[in-house]
């Protein structure tokens, strides 16, 4: 069954992008409903504008707290109808309870290294300064932690060629616009890998 996605970006979109790519070349069984962002300027508006997708403007500042603004978010997952929420450089923690529990086990993340080394920002450039040889990209399940919900998919890369902090990115950049899709995908088969579980995916009624 055709997963239905709601993308949450802040910047550049390529992962979005990618996505997107999947999708059209037949790839990745999804169909993405809404593009929500926290940014105006965000690269990832242009991308959703081509491809003919809504896009939603969530800004903080027009929002007492992140609770609230999250309750926004909410709202437009349900209004679009999304079975899973992918975050694609989603710059912002979700601090919404009541987002966080409607949503459990249906919003993933990408993160640019192995979690549970180097979360947070600038995870390239983390495992680049502490000389790791290996690194590569995690996709978990988002929950109230940072970078910490259950893991989906790990890949890991050899970095020990790599000459730069932006060397190291570009490499889990090119497998990171891969994997995401195939994770996206194996949501349409109806069952996934948590914390060692099959679980079914049950699309919302
Ligand atoms: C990616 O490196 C992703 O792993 C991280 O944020 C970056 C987003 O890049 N969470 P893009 O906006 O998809 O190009």
């Amino acid at each position: 069954m055709t997963v239905k996605v709601a993308v949450l970006a802040s910047g550049r979109g390529s992962n979005f992008r990618a996505l997107l790519e999947s999708i059209k070349g037949g790839r990745c069984d999804a169909q993405i409903r809404v593009l929500i962002t926290n940014n105006p300027d965000a690269q990832a508006i242009s991308v959703a504008k081509e491809a003919g997708i809504a896009v939603e403007t969530v800004q903080r500042n027009d929002f007492a707290d992140r609770p609230a603004m999250d309750d926004r978010i909410k709202s437009l997952l349900d209004k679009y109808g999304a079975d899973l929420v992918v975050l694609a450089g989603y710059m912002l923690l979700l601090k919404g309870k009541r987002l966080l529990e409607a949503y459990r086990h249906r919003i993933i993340n990408i993160h640019p290294a192995l979690l549970p080394s180097f979360p947070g920002v600038d995870a390239q450039k983390q495992a680049f300064d502490y000389g790791a040889k290996v690194s590569g990209l995690t996709i978990h399940f988002v929950d109230e932690s940072l970078d910490a919900g259950p893991i989906i998919y790990q890949e890991a890369l050899d970095i020990s060629g790599c000459r730069s902090a932006e060397e190291v990115a570009k490499k889990i950049l090119a497998r990171e616009h891969e994997a995401y899709a195939k994770v996206v995908d194996s949501f349409s088969k109806g069952s996934y890998a948590v914390e060692g579980r099959r679980v079914r995916y049950v699309p919302r009624g």
